[in-house]
């Protein structure tokens, strides 16, 4: 068994990646926020997988490119396993993480704030997964709201866990 998962968060400022840290670990919406959320650990015992989840917040205010890309590679294979939260506008960074391989990781696309919008953002979604199988899923949820947020971290351990993407490979199953 994999002995721990790691979760970053990545995605332009402003999209609700510190919120949406502070609303899975304190159950409401956290009015002020920091920029970036420290790193949290969740227990085994209360992830729905059994697996201590390291959870990392992104933020460019108080990051540099460089900082960046250690990060990316802490949660790249072969290193650990990793999933993403990205905005759909994120995709130069995705065609860049996907073009280059010591960068494999599983992704989740996230659509937060979905309090605001009246209709779901499927349909500019589904071409952006299509086009990149380490795109594992995607998922629509709002930080102000707590919809989707403790759905959105189960989805992004499972994705490191049991990947369905090209990154699978066999002899690193254990
Ligand atoms: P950077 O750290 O600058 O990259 O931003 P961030 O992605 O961490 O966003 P942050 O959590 O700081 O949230 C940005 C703003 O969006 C704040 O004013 C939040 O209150 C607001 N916000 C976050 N999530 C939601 C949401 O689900 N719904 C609404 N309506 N507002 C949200
Ligand atoms: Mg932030």
């Amino acid at each position: 068994m994999r002995k721990d998962v790691r979760i970053l968060l990545v995605g332009e400022p402003k999209v609700g990646k510190t919120s949406l840290i502070m609303s899975l670990v304190s159950e409401e919406f956290p009015d002020v926020v920091p920029y970036r959320a420290e790193e949290i650990t969740i227990p085994a015992d209360v992830t729905p997988e059994r697996v201590p989840t390291h959870i990392v917040d992104y933020s460019e205010a108080e990051q540099t490119d460089e900082q960046l890309f250690q990060e990316i590679s802490k949660v790249s294979i072969p290193n650990k396993g990793a999933s993403w939260c990205i905005s759909s506008s994120y995709c130069l960074l995705i065609t860049l993480l996907c073009g280059v391989d010591i960068f494999r990781v599983p992704l989740i696309l996230v659509g937060n704030k979905s309090d605001l919008v009246e209709h779901s953002s499927m349909e500019t979604i589904l071409p952006i997964m299509n086009q990149y199988s380490e795109i594992e899923t995607c998922v629509e949820c709002s930080a102000k709201n707590l919809k989707n947020i403790s759905e959105l971290f189960y989805y992004a351990q499972k994705a490191v866990l049991h990947p369905t993407g090209p990154l699978y490979c066999p002899e690193k199953k254990d």
